[in-house]
């Protein structure tokens, strides 16, 4: 068994809905800023109390419900998260004791928005090399917990939610390949610049220069959607559906636009569930899935981008 394929999808939001009116409340903003510049109608957040594997837990076990699998038959588990419940443990392995997936590898993996596709390439080459033959990746976020929600240029922004997949070993792909980048450079334009870590606690938010994030995002994306496909031979109109990570509906739009594909094609939630970080893509996806719009056989684009920089795609046949 050579490849890896997607055996199940699960997601789960918590039940708290913020919209943008709430948040016109709080800062000095309106509704129809939000919606014109993100997309963004409303977003899910944790209360109190609840935590980034509350919501990573729901959503794995719907995953591994999807994939007629139960806990005991993984090899491994991924989490990928900026949110961690605690320094440690890692999430991985607060989930694992949760499932009752005793004994196989648990790690937790920091890519910040593009964490889930770095978690699928880890996944995928596991079970390439024969280390695995059945993985759960979860993306997991409470961002709100990060914010300042006095700052109107982030706080708008973000979203908590919860999205796992199921991969497990094939004799056909599956997943197609998986490509994955970092630039430390651009460290300062999107960061949470202190912590416990460096003895800056007081600092544990959420800053970015939004404008540069963008402009980069979109150039990066645009390059790296094309690069996928043409490295194997496929068309743009190959495609059937791109699932992108959900920050932005205007970056959404430029990254569709670089391959020809129609907003049909594309999978969005960004106005429902705002940016949910490492969890955006696999919620997306999961949702698509349920509701039939994506069909087993169909080729299917991931790309994300992220803090970092840290940016990738993944290319499947679903
Ligand atoms: N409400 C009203 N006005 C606002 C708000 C708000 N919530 N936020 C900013 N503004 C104001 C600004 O102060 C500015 O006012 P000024 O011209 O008087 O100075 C004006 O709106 C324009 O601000 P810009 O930052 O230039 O607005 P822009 O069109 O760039 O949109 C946004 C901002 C939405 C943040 C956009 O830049 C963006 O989406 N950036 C990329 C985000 C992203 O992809 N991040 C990567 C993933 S996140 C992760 O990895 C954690």
């Amino acid at each position: 068994m050579k490849f890896s394929r997607i055996l199940g999808t699960g997601g789960y939001l918590p039940s708290r809905v913020m919209t943008n009116a709430e948040l016109e409340a709080i800062v000095d903003t309106t509704d129809s800023w939000i919606r014109e510049r993100t997309g963004i109608e409303k977003r899910h957040l944790v209360s109190e109390g609840e935590t980034c594997c509350d919501l990573a837990e729901i959503a794995a076990q719907r995953a591994l419900e999807a994939a007629g699998l139960q806990p005991i038959d993984l090899d491994l588990i991924l989490v990928a998260t900026t949110t961690p419940d605690q320094f440690f443990p890692s999430t991985a392995c607060l989930l694992q004791q949760r499932l009752g997936a005793h004994g196989c590898p648990a790690f937790d993996l920091q890519a910040v928005c593009a964490g889930f596709v770095y978690a699928m390439d880890v996944a995928d080459k596991y079970i390439r090399i024969g280390a695995a033959r059945h993985v759960l990746v979860v993306g997991a976020e409470t961002l709100s917990r990060l914010l300042d929600w006095s700052d109107r240029t982030t706080c708008v922004l973000f979203g908590d939610g919860a999205g796992a997949v199921v991969l497990g070993a094939a004799d056909e792909p599956g997943i197609l390949s998986t490509h994955i980048h970092a630039d430390g450079t651009y460290k300062d334009l999107l960061q949470v610049p202190g912590g416990h870590g460096n003895g800056r606690p007081d600092l544990a938010y959420l800053e970015m220069k939004g404008n540069e994030v963008f402009r980069f995002a979109v150039t990066t994306l645009g390059r790296i959607a094309e690069r996928t496909l043409e490295v194997h031979g496929l068309a743009k109109s190959d495609l059937d559906w791109l699932i992108p990570h959900q920050a932005n509906i205007r970056i959404i739009q430029a990254t569709a636009r670089k391959l020809d594909l129609p907003m049909e094609r594309v999978i969005v939630t960004v106005a429902e569930h705002g940016n949910t970080s490492s969890a955006s893509i696999p919620l997306a996806f999961d949702q698509a899935v349920r509701d039939g719009r994506i069909q087993r056989g169909q080729t299917l684009l991931m790309e994300a981008f992220g803090g970092g920089f840290t940016w990738g795609s993944v290319l499947v046949q679903y």
